[in-house]
């Protein structure tokens, strides 16, 4: 008696954790967009293909669309013991149009199901971030064309280097979100095939037409190959590595901008929004929104290894292990949108400190190469001897406590007779930005030149 009792408790409880393992409706709900338009798609390509009859399909259609308006307007809450969402509507669809209902499912099967809705997911979610990267692109573009005479100390090993200006320095992120854009649009292309109509693995033997699915989905064509339909999550990977890569590029931005705005740098500084106080020390100004960003490319990283690592070992074709696919995707997608926003507003409104960053030039012989580029260009000395000439002038600046462009030409002159008069106006901060006009390089015109370019680009992206 006891015993029963006792095998009785443990099957509910086991039941109930199984279920707890098992099903995936509390996180997947979120596709229900998704899978109905799938839903319908394939009961339209049904009908049409007269695999169930126009008034089944009449009744799927509006039941379909009568569940989506009561998922929407929050009367139907999908927080039911349903399996997962596929399994949630069907059911639902049932119970409101009754046999019918049951027809929904020929010719298809949860896996290209779950594989069609997910993909439209990340899709759909791809175009969003990209829409996002454009306007990002545009924001930094702005700030950059007001800037290409705002000097700046380029670095190296977080050492100054040589004078670029501010302008130039954000051309480089926005040369960065240009390749993120072009990596989201290219994986949207390449992944634009409908995996639905593949059924379990192999395919059907129903008389079904996966172009119809295919064109009014906004799929390019049906996938080749059903196996690899039902197996492949190269989509859902190539979204989250691209969040990962865009990500890891923010981060970098937003690490400049937490040291821009410390008070070592003090070259720009965020708006009171973007900054957050501390509970103790009144005085303080924290830089808690580029550090969330920075810090939330952590987790979009891991979201990447996970669902590699998920994915690795699995045999053809459809094992419950895939299930493992959305959460991680929902939470990066979720990130990047909301990032990309913040970034851009950050952007938009952070005050450039123009005469810190001028004074911070003054600090580390930033023009020094110029010296050393002048004595081989103007001289014809080998390079290897100017350097060594040239730094015999930085001690000599070092010396007397000065920028080595604040040096007279008497001072130089006693370093070396062959350096001409000429060099003075040279070793100037602005002058050596302005003397880099390779292409590609950091002077004013070739600045412009790159914001062009980049102008002329973004109109292309309709
Ligand atoms: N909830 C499942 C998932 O997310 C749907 C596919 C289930 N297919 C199956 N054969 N059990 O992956």
């Amino acid at each position: 008696m006891s015993k029963k009792i006792a095998s009785a408790r443990i099957s509910e409880k086991s039941s109930q954790l199984l279920q707890e393992l098992n099903n995936s409706l509390p996180f997947d709900k979120v596709l229900y967009r998704e899978d109905i338009e799938g839903s319908r798609a394939h009961a339209f390509m049904l009908a049409e293909q007269e695999i169930i009859s126009k008034e089944d399909y009449a009744l799927i259609e509006k039941g379909l669309v009568e569940i989506y308006e009561e998922i929407e307007s929050g009367q139907y809450l999908l927080n039911g013991d349903e399996e997962d969402i596929h399994m949630a509507i069907e059911g639902y669809l049932t119970e409101k149009i009754g046999d019918a209902g049951k027809r929904l499912h020929t010719a298809r099967s949860r896996n290209d199901q779950v594989a069609l809705d997910f993909r439209l997911f990340v899709q759909r979610n791809t175009q969003a971030i990209a829409d996002l990267l454009l306007q990002n692109i545009r924001t930094l573009t702005k700030v950059a064309s007001k800037n290409t005479a705002t000097l700046l100390p380029g670095m190296t090993h977080l050492q100054h280097a040589q004078p670029i200006n501010f302008g130039y320095h954000m051309m480089a992120y926005a040369s960065m979100f240009k390749r993120d854009y072009e990596r989201f649009t290219s994986s949207y292309e390449r992944n634009n095939y409908s995996p639905i109509g593949c059924a379990a693995l192999a395919g059907t033997p129903h008389a079904i037409n996966r172009k119809t699915t295919a064109e009014k989905l906004g799929f390019k064509a049906p996938t080749l190959n059903c196996l690899d339909t039902v197996s492949d999550r190269d989509f859902a990977l190539e979204i989250l590595f691209n969040i990962s890569t865009m990500m890891m590029h923010m981060s970098r931005l937003s690490e400049e901008l937490i040291l821009w705005s410390a008070s070592e740098f003090k070259f720009v500084k965020l708006s009171d929004k973007h900054a957050t106080g501390s509970s103790i020390m009144p005085q303080k100004k924290n830089p808690d929104i580029p550090e969330l960003l920075r810090g939330k490319t952590g987790r979009v990283n891991g979201n990447l290894v996970s669902l590699l690592t998920v994915m690795k070992g699995l045999p053809l074709a459809y094992n419950k292990d895939m299930q493992e696919d959305k959460e991680g995707v929902f939470d990066s997608v979720k990130t990047a949108l909301l990032s990309l926003e913040v970034l851009n507003e950050m952007i938009d409104e952070m005050t450039v400190n123009v005469d810190e960053m001028n004074k911070a030039c003054m600090i580390g012989h930033l023009s020094a190469t110029d010296l050393a580029d002048y004595l081989v260009k103007e001289v014809g000395i080998p390079f290897r001897d100017a350097y060594h000439i040239t730094g015999n002038v930085v001690n000599v600046a070092e010396e007397k406590g000065l920028d080595i462009s604040e040096l007279i030409f008497e001072d130089l002159q006693a370093v070396d007779d062959r350096i001409g008069k000429d060099v003075v106006a040279l070793l100037d901060n602005r002058a050596s930005m302005n003397a880099r006009q390779s292409e590609g390089g950091t002077s004013t015109i070739r600045t412009e030149e790159q914001i062009d370019a980049l102008v002329t680009w973004l109109k292309e992206q309709q």
